[in-house]
C-alpha cells in the first residue's frame, strides 16, 4: 500500500527492465512492514544529471545506478563514499536530508558472498580476469580483507591501470599470459569479465588450467559454461548470484538504517532465478 508517507527508493539504469533489484528491496520491505517502495526508472545518458537532480528534488530516499551510468554519476554528487572514490563507481546513492551520498556496494557483495560460503579472504591468492568496473570492486574488496590480488586482462594496459589504482592497498600484481604455473599457485580464480553473459561468449579462461583445490567464483550469474566445468573439476564454486544478493543487501542498510532480511531476500532471489 502506498501511503502520503511512502519513502522511494529508485534504480537508474539504461536498460533497467531486467533488474531484479526491485522485486528483492520490495519484498524486503514488506516483510519488516517498512513503508518503502522500490520502483525501477529507465534513465538515458542524456538526462542522467536531471534523474540525480530529481532526486532531490523529489525527495526520493536513496536510489541504485546500473549500467552505464555507474561511473558518470560520481560528478553529480555531494559526496562520495572511501570505496567507491577507489573504485570510481557508484551503485548506490542516499538521500541524507539533501546531501546525495554515493557508495559501492558490488565491492562489499562480493566479500559477503565469499564469507556466506565460509571463505576466508585473508592471505588468499586471487587471479582476477578483467580490469572493469566490476573487477575493480573485486580488487578492492579482496585488498581490504588482506587478499593478494593477480590480475588478467585482454587489455593488459588496463590491468596496468588498476594495479596502479590499488597499489597502496595491498599486493597487487599483473599477470601477462595465464598458464598452470600461474594457476597453480592461486587458490582463488574470479571472472570479473563479461564472459558468460552471452550465450555464445568463450570461456575466460580454460577449464584444463583448473584445479580441484580451487575456489572458482563468477560474477555473471546464475551459471556459467565455466562454472559447471568447474563443479565437474570439483572446485568449490561460487556464482554471481551472491554478490548480487549481497550488494543489495549492503544498500538495503545504507537506505534504512536497519538489518535487512537477508534469508527473505536470499528466498526471494533464488526463486525468481530457478523460474
Ligand atoms: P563491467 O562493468 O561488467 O566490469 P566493463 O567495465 O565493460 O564491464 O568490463 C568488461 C571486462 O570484460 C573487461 O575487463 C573486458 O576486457 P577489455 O578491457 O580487454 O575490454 C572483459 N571482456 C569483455 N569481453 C571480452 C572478451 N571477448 N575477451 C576477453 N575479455 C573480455
Amino acid at each position: 500500500m502506498i501511503t502520503g508517507k511512502t519513502k522511494i527508493i529508485g534504480i537508474f539504469g539504461d536498460p533497467v527492465e531486467h533488474t531484479l533489484s526491485p522485486l528483492i528491496h520490495n519484498e524486503a520491505f514488506q516483510y519488516l512492514g517498512l513503508d518503502y517502495c522500490y520502483v525501477p526508472f529507465h534513465v538515458k545518458k542524456e538526462y542522467l544529471k536531471d534523474a540525480v537532480f530529481a532526486i532531490k528534488a523529489l525527495n526520493i530516499k536513496g536510489v541504485n545506478i546500473t549500467v552505464p551510468h555507474k561511473e558518470v554519476v560520481i560528478q553529480y554528487l555531494d559526496e562520495v563514499s572511501e570505496e567507491a572514490k577507489y573504485i570510481g563507481a557508484v551503485n548506490t546513492i542516499l538521500n541524507n536530508e539533501g546531501t546525495l551520498k554515493g557508495f559501492n556496494t558490488d565491492s562489499q557483495g562480493f566479500v559477503l558472498s565469499l564469507k556466506d560460503e565460509g571463505i576466508l579472504i585473508k592471505d588468499k591468492k586471487f587471479l582476477v580476469l578483467g580490469a572493469g568496473g566490476a573487477a575493480k570492486a573485486v580488487v578492492y574488496g579482496v585488498l581490504k580483507e588482506g587478499g593478494e590480488v593477480y590480475i588478467y586482462n585482454r587489455t593488459l594496459s588496463k590491468a596496468w591501470a588498476t594495479k596502479e589504482r590499488f597499489n597502496n592497498l595491498g599486493l597487487i600484481e599483473v599477470v601477462n599470459t595465464i598458464d598452470k604455473s600461474v594457476t597453480e599457485r592461486m587458490q582463488v580464480i574470479v571472472n570479473a569479465t563479461s564472459l558468460g553473459l552471452k550465450k555464445d561468449d568463450p570461456m575466460p579462461l580454460s577449464p584444463e588450467l583448473l584445479l580441484s583445490e580451487h575456489i572458482y567464483c563468477d560474477i555473471v550469474y546464475p551459471e556459467t559454461p565455466l562454472m559447471k566445468e568447474a563443479e565437474k573439476i570439483g572446485c568449490k564454486v561460487i556464482g554471481g548470484t551472491g554478490m548480487l544478493l549481497w550488494q543489495a543487501i549492503a544498500a538495503f542498510e545504507i537506505w534504512t538504517a536497519l538489518q535487512a532480511p537477508v534469508e527473505i531476500m536470499k528466498k526471494t532471489l533464488y526463486k525468481v532465478l530457478t523460474k
